[in-house]
């Protein structure tokens, strides 16, 4: 049994290329619908206390790939969470009925909870603003994926850094890269917090943070953007004030490399005009994409198989 909850688990080259190679290997095999049944027998639990499109959908669709069934709390009101059950008998509860847990939660640290109570494998899909390790490794598939590599980028982040979990989950594993450039871009208010940055200083990763991005725009590999997060913000009129902090356009793109690409964690809400989709650098739907193979590489991983 192996919980999956945070990017420092993955801090590790050979593991990052073995969950890789896995997740190549399930996308070619569905590319000609020969996917292994691997999972018959099994279920997974969808336990979601927070919204999600992608998250949920593609762990679901991973499931059934592989042979298992769902069960699913999609959404915290429609279970016994509303009569006031506690994540720790929830999580005892769902132990019972399925072979690995996939949990969303509103507050951090919710993940790390949920295993020391569960009998079997918990996925974090993302607790508070704390971490979504899940994304992350999404996020490095297509990265190398569509580039070829992972050391040696030039990645800038044009997004909420102070609560962009994935954020927060990849730092670990960038401190494995040790010739990446990062730029962290965007009003103060939502800066990395200095955690990350400390992690990223003590491996010696090259960081700048930037308020605009228009000095490294022509230099950069990735650009990844992300909306503001609302959802977290306990200052509404602060959440107006910053909520179009970013925007990418065709202009953006006028200035960027021919190879780059353009990432985004989505949902988008205000930061990519859907001119820029139909740049073959929009490389965001491929990247959600990707994250089926990742998730169904998860699985397997999170089950011993
Ligand atoms: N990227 C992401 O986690 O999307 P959802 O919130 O839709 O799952």
């Amino acid at each position: 049994m192996q919980h999956i909850l945070n990017g420092k688990q993955f801090a590790d080259q050979k593991l990052l290329q073995k969950i890789f190679s896995r997740a190549h290997e399930l996308e070619e095999a569905d590319k000609i619908g020969k996917t292994p049944k691997l999972l018959t027998g099994k279920i997974v639990a969808t336990v979601f206390y927070e919204t999600s499109t992608r998250t949920r959908l593609s762990f679901e669709s991973a499931t059934e790939k592989l042979g298992a069934g769902v069960i699913s709390m999609a959404d915290a009101k429609t279970s016994s969470a509303v009569k006031g059950e506690s994540l720790e008998d929830t999580i005892k509860i769902i132990s019972g009925y399925a072979d690995v847990i996939i949990l969303r939660h509103p507050e951090n640290g919710a993940a790390e909870r949920a295993a020391s109570v569960s009998d079997i494998p918990v996925i974090n899909a993302g607790d508070g603003y704390n971490e979504h390790p899940t994304q992350a490794l999404l996020d490095l598939y297509c990265m190398q994926k569509e580039l070829g590599r992972i050391d040696g980028l030039k990645i800038a982040f044009l997004a909420d850094l102070r609560y962009q979990r994935n954020v927060h989950s990849l730092t670990p594993i960038f401190c494995q890269f040790p010739n990446l450039e990062l730029y962290f871009i965007g009003p103060k208010e939502l800066a990395l917090p200095q955690i990350y940055k400390d992690q990223l200083t003590s491996a010696g990763i090259k960081f700048k943070e930037l308020e605009k991005i228009d000095s490294v725009l022509g230099e950069i590999d990735v650009l990844y953007v992300a909306r503001v997060f609302k959802e977290r913000f306990q200052d509404e009129s602060e959440y107006e004030r910053l909520k179009k902090s970013f925007f990418v356009d065709k202009n953006t793109l006028a200035k960027m490399k021919k190879d780059s690409i353009v990432l985004h964690v989505m949902p988008r809400i205000y930061e990519i005009d859907r001119e820029v989709d139909k740049d073959p650098r929009a490389a965001y739907f491929r990247q959600a994409k990707g994250g089926l193979y990742v998730r169904m590489a998860l699985l397997l991983y999170a089950l011993g198989l």
